[in-house]
């Protein structure tokens, strides 16, 4: 039986040490987990100790000691349940192995006196597509062979559970008997492709699955190459929920397939389409301006700049000049296109390229274009929740979405500042508004917010406003301009009547530090016969934020650009 020695000064809990005089250890409990059972064990403090006395050698006391021998048998425990438990898995994994190499064996046939199947997709629904009710054996359901990934899947004693998703629908899948028991049922994966024929039931009752009914496999297909990666790489571990933001987005091609994502793409989808119907049935004409240009919009500070075969060149901030030049020709018009800003600033209604919806309208007023622009809103929605798949995404994204009410609130900038001022909501200085004051992105929400309802606020300075807009006669201090705001969001739409008068252009350009020459096409719209007109451009994705309640904009584009990021 040996001596063991522990120095709380200078010795080291490391296996290296040796336990004896010249290479002690640190602590009781370390000293023992080493060297269990041993004749004594001597403590010392070689440097920190007052008197002489504690520094010499001297028995461990009797309660570390116990603390020691407690500590390494809970240890010596917990290693013995590691063992076993090691054991118990490896056991378990031969096991598997072993049933993995049987199923290898098992292979399935499609059964050819079955009637032949009829492809769907998974949303297809009507009397093509019958359902059986499992308690009435008069009743027969229709044969069908769907193709989707694996969505979700789940064992149920000998029962596979499998919801399928298409990008249509989900269905929920019923394999079982042989069929559950095959080496690729053994080890499906989330993702991987599917191609199952099969009877349609009903849903028993009580049990819930999309639509109502479940697909009863008799057959399926897996090719090799579409197994989508388990283990480790599963795609549950590379995107799972509450990941950090930045690795959800640097993985958008993956979350692009959760249920959130796809419903968003899916009403983006419906909406980008209702707003062509509602400006078709409007009779406005569609066109398409350039994104490569040579004129500013929107101000210098946001400009993408690139060089044009040695020119300077941008990025369009938006198509509003060019809709201008088309409407002697064409009449009212709009476009669907990509606006680009180089915003400086990460937030969560900032995009660096977004779906930029303009119009442009001839021969209005003021109070023609607040109309319109009240109209299109409302009846985009209309048409999108007349869909009822649509209707029902949004329900499930924003249960608390409710058509606005019609009219709109008016409000004028000047009545927005008072607000803004009687509710103690100050400016970015922390000071009360004041007129002349550009209301800030946390003022704008939190007034939106508190009254709840989507809002035109018109009527803006001119010094805040883009050098195009028309003042109003009655008030030159202000412009004929609006801003549509949601609740939730803030600003979706900008619009305004625009400058008319060749002069009063030229002054406001000038004003704004803008070369006339580089708008020489601009102005020619004033040279040749001018009207009075107007339009406006609304943020798709800020629209399907406050529609479908979305934090930021980001989640409501496809692969979002802001500043730090390009890809994927
Ligand atoms: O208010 P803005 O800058 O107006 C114009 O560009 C006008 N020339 C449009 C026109 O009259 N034809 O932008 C219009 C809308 C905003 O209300 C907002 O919804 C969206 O475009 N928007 C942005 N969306 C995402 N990210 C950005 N960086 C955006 N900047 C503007």
């Amino acid at each position: 039986m040996a001596t063991i020695y522990i120095d709380e000064d200078i010795g080291k809990d490391e296996p290296t040490q040796q336990g004896t005089e010249a290479s002690p250890y640190k602590t009781v409990q370390f000293a023992y987990l080493q060297h269990p059972g041993e004749a004594q064990y001597l403590t010392r403090k070689s440097a920190s100790a007052d008197d002489e006395a504690a520094k010499e050698w001297k028995p461990a006391a009797k309660s570390a000691l116990k603390k020691a021998v407690n500590y390494f048998e809970q240890q010596k425990k917990k290693a013995a349940r590691e063992q076993e438990l090691a054991i118990q898995r490896k056991k378990e994994e031969e096991e598997r192995n072993k049933i993995l190499e049987e199923a290898k064996k098992l292979s399935i046939e499609e059964d050819t006196s079955l009637p032949a199947p009829t492809k769907i997709k998974l949303d297809e629904v009507g009397d093509h597509v019958k359902l059986r009710n499992a308690k009435d054996p008069e009743s027969k359901g229709t044969r069908v062979r769907v193709l989707g990934r694996v969505h979700r899947e789940r064992k149920q004693k000998d029962v596979l559970f499998v919801t399928l998703r298409d990008g249509y629908g989900y269905m929920q899948v019923v394999i079982s008997g042989k069929l559950a028991k095959t080496y690729d049922a053994l080890t499906l994966t989330r993702e991987t492709s599917m191609e199952i024929y099969g009877e349609m039931f009903e849903v028993p009752a009580g049990a819930h699955a999309p639509l109502n009914r479940e697909l009863h496999a008799d057959f399926y297909k897996i090719n090799k190459e579409w197994k989508a990666a388990g283990g480790e790489e599963a795609i549950t571990n590379r995107v799972a929920a509450g990941a950090d933001p930045s690795v959800l987005m640097d993985l958008r091609h993956l979350t692009l397939r959760g249920e959130n994502a796809s419903a968003v793409m899916i009403v983006r989808d419906a909406v980008e389409f209702a707003f062509h119907t509602a400006y078709k049935e409007t009779r406005l004409r569609k066109v398409s301006p350039p994104a490569l240009v040579q004129t500013q919009v929107e101000g210098g500070a946001t400009l993408f700049k690139f060089d044009y075969y040695g020119e300077p060149a941008f990025l369009t901030q938006s198509s509003q000049l060019y809709l201008e030049t088309c409407l002697p020709s064409m009449g009212d018009v709009y476009c669907i296109e990509k606006s680009f800003r180089a915003e400086k600033s990460l937030t969560r209604r900032h995009l660096s390229e977004y779906t930029h919806i303009e119009a442009e309208l001839d021969y209005i007023n003021f109070d023609d274009l607040l109309s319109h622009l009240e109209h299109i809103i409302c009846r985009v929605l209309e048409l999108s929740m007349a869909d009822p798949v649509i209707a029902g995404h949004i329900k499930t994204l924003n249960p608390e979405f409710k058509m606005p009410e019609r009219p709109f609130k008016r409000m004028k900038y000047s009545d927005a500042i008072q607000w803004l001022v009687e509710h103690n909501i100050p400016n970015e200085e922390g000071q009360p508004h004041s007129f002349g004051d550009d209301i800030a992105e946390a003022a704008e929400r939190r007034m939106t917010d508190i009254i709840n309802r989507p809002i035109f606020l018109t009527h803006f300075p001119a010094e805040i406003k883009a050098f195009y807009m028309l003042r109003d006669k009655e008030d030159p201090r202000v412009t004929e301009s609006v801003d549509c705001l949601m609740p939730g969001v803030g600003e979706i739409v900008g619009g305004s009547m625009r400058l008319d008068d060749y002069e009063q252009l030229m002054a406001a350009c000038k004003r704004e530090g803008l070369n006339p020459t580089d708008y020489y096409w601009y102005f020619d719209q004033r040279k040749y016969g001018s009207s009075p007109h107007g339009g406006y451009g609304l943020g798709l994705e800020r629209f399907l934020a406050w529609l479908c309640k979305q934090h930021t904009v980001r989640d409501c584009c496809l692969y979002p650009r802001y500043m730090g990021r390009c890809t994927p």
